[in-house]
């Protein structure tokens, strides 16, 4: 498999912290293009999210999580040609399980930031053995998710999960954390 660690930014290209054959002008695209990808689906979900709360509470933005996001992802996916969704080695909805390079790609994220904490999440471009292109980028756990993903739910808040989700594995996290990843993947040429 080729494996491609994608620059943070293109200054970081400019400035040749990449040795030169490593990444190919499409493959800086493609990455571009996934990180406004994932960029957008993370705003539009985070947008929902805050107005359900500020509108419902937790309980209603519960929903907006469970209807709007693969709703969103679906949009996006529509948009772009490319698979889109949200991954995790603990999930809450077992139907983002990871497959095998998306499994390997979320624990090598979480060892990077097990290493250090990085100016910015972990993220990459990988072109799959059928010719498939995939990217991911790390999805960090801040303060707000804890209400949903943290140690101490609020008990209708774990109530409302365990009748959506009854096998959840997505609480107990604490800030600065790997929650998961997004992923999108185009199809092979
Ligand atoms: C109001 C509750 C709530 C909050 C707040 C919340 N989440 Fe979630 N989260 C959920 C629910 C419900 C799902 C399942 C969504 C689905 O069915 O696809 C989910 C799923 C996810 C997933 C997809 C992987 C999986 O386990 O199925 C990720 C990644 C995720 N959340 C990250 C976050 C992050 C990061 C934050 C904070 C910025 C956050 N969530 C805040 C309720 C919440």
């Amino acid at each position: 498999m080729k494996t491609t660690f994608v620059p943070l930014t293109l200054a970081a290209i400019l400035a040749g912290c990449l040795s030169a054959s490593a990444v190919s002008a499409a493959e800086v695209d493609r990455a571009a293009e996934g990180r406004a990808i994932a960029a957008g689906f993370g705003a539009e979900l985070r947008t929902a999210l805050q107005s359900a709360m500020a509108e419902g509470g937790p309980l209603a933005a519960i929903r907006v999580c469970n209807e709007d996001a693969p709703r969103i992802a679906r949009a996006a996916a529509e948009q772009s040609g490319a698979e889109v969704g949200r991954t995790s080695t603990r999930l809450r909805n077992p139907d983002n399980r990871p497959d095998a390079h998306e499994q390997a790609v979320l624990e090598a994220f979480a060892a990077e930031l097990a290493a250090g904490a990085p100016e910015s999440p972990p993220s990459r471009l990988d072109t799959l053995p059928d010719g498939r292109v995939r990217f991911m980028s790390a999805i960090i756990v801040q303060p707000q998710c804890l209400g949903c993903h943290g140690p101490d739910l609020a008990e209708p808040v774990a109530q409302a999960i365990d009748r959506l989700y009854p096998e959840d594995e997505a609480r107990g996290y604490q800030p600065g954390e790997l929650r998961g990843a997004f992923t999108i993947t185009w199809p092979a040429d």
